[in-house]
């Protein structure tokens, strides 16, 4: 989500500084080049070699060592500085324009926008002189962040808890919310359905819905507004996106046709059950003789029924799970169900397909081009079908 987003993170001495080594991981996983400034008394809470380990780039703390002049380059070079734990001393600094050590320096010298995370006692916190410097930092531009409510490392309890590195993470990936996608509507469907046989046996598939959560997710970030749709699954909902969640076939048939018409894409990731029992019996179903059968009946086929009805300008994808003749099958499903372009796997790939974090596909549309990708992550891929998405809306625009 952040590659290429270069990051000062400032940290100062807190208790909280702990949790800054776990957003900072977050933020190198996500892609983000990290660069770290702190203060000194940090040494006290951590290690510089964690931190630099961490980043894979030297921390910088002595302002007045060789490297003194980087405050300046790191101010120009960044494109956010999150000072996260921000300590009642670093931001009464901060509002008065101090300049006694590298964060500060660096902060004098930052023209990109710069977040605070305060951490303090809650009466440190709560204390007029420091909600003014936090008024003032604010109406010089800072994104003053607020603090959690809870137990202290005082023993005290209230506000002055430094946001948990998930929520700062969250709040770093809102503010890099690109713009791609800003004003389209996007439905994504994802996840197994769960037929029921009774209360409590169903069938269905191994679909984890990781593929179609990526794509929620990155929707999202490219700036559409997102519906996801999804059958049960072991994730939670990507912040941002309008969540469904659905159980069986006919559920999900109902929770998608209700939505699709005010849909400008519908991308259909959900393994969709094909077939569900004729009948669900109302008590457990009791084992008698040494086989049974199960009569099933055809659910409805979702995607072909938005293709058959699909508005003027919408773009919908499919996927298309195979096993043998798979970019022949896939070509028949990409026509039958009126895709505009079908995303092909095959299970005879490795890494691809259900539960896997990565995935191998072929890439199918109406115009009869056949991209086959290298094995991606599921969020890399994500970001490939959205933009082929993005060039069928500015295709359709001219
Ligand atoms: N699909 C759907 N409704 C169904 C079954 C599938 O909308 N009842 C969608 C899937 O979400 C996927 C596409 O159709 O985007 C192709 O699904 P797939 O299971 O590969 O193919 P099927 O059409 O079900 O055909 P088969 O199982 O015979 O290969």
């Amino acid at each position: 989500m952040l590659s290429g987003k270069k990051i000062v993170l400032g940290i100062t001495g807190s208790i909280a500084a702990y949790k800054s080594v776990l957003l900072l991981r977050l933020l190198i996983k996500a892609g983000a080049e990290v660069k770290v400034v702190c203060t000194p008394s940090v040494n006290a809470f951590l290690g510089e070699l964690t931190l630099s380990s961490l980043s894979g780039k030297s921390v910088f703390s002595g302002i007045w060592e060789e490297n003194w002049s980087e405050h300046v380059e790191l101010g120009l070079w960044a494109d956010l500085m999150i000072v996260a734990p921000a300590t009642a001393n670093t931001l009464a600094k901060f509002s008065h324009g101090l300049c006694d050590n590298a964060l500060t320096a660096v902060y004098l010298a930052a023209r990109c926008p710069v977040m605070l995370a305060p951490a303090m006692d809650v009466d440190m916190y709560k204390h007029s002189r420091t909600q003014k410097n936090l008024k003032e930092l604010e109406s010089d531009g800072c994104i003053v962040l607020e603090t959690g409510e809870g137990f202290l490392a005082s023993g005290l309890e209230g506000v002055g808890r430094m946001l948990e590195p998930e929520e700062l993470y969250e709040i770093i990936e809102s503010h890099f919310r690109g713009s791609e996608l800003s004003g389209k509507k996007i439905l994504i469907s994802a996840g197994p359905t769960q037929e029921s046989l009774d209360p409590v046996r169903f069938i269905s598939n191994h679909s984890s819905g990781k593929m179609g959560y990526a794509l929620a997710k990155a929707a999202w970030y490219m700036g559409a507004d997102v519906s996801l749709v999804s059958g049960p699954t072991q994730l939670s909902p990507p912040k941002g996106v309008t969540f469904t969640n659905v159980i069986s076939a006919q559920d999900m048939f109902e929770a998608v046709t209700a939505e699709a018409d005010e849909q400008d894409c519908i991308i259909m990731a959900a393994a969709v059950a094909d077939y569900t029992p004729l009948t669900k019996a109302d008590q457990k179903i009791k084992k008698s003789g040494d086989d049974m059968q199960i009569p099933l009946k055809r659910t409805k086929d979702i995607l072909k029924s938005l293709g058959e009805k699909k508005p003027e300008g919408q773009i919908l994808v499919g996927f298309a799970m195979e096993t043998e003749n798979e970019l022949d099958n896939a070509q028949k499903k990409l026509f039958k169900k009126k895709m505009d372009f079908v995303v092909l796997n095959s299970l005879r790939d490795k890494g691809a397909g259900f539960k896997h974090d990565t995935n191998k596909v072929t890439i199918m549309d109406q115009a009869g081009n056949v991209e086959a990708l290298p094995l991606k992550s599921k969020e890399e891929l994500a970001g490939d079908i959205l933009q082929k998405v993005i060039k069928l809306f500015a295709a359709r625009k001219t």
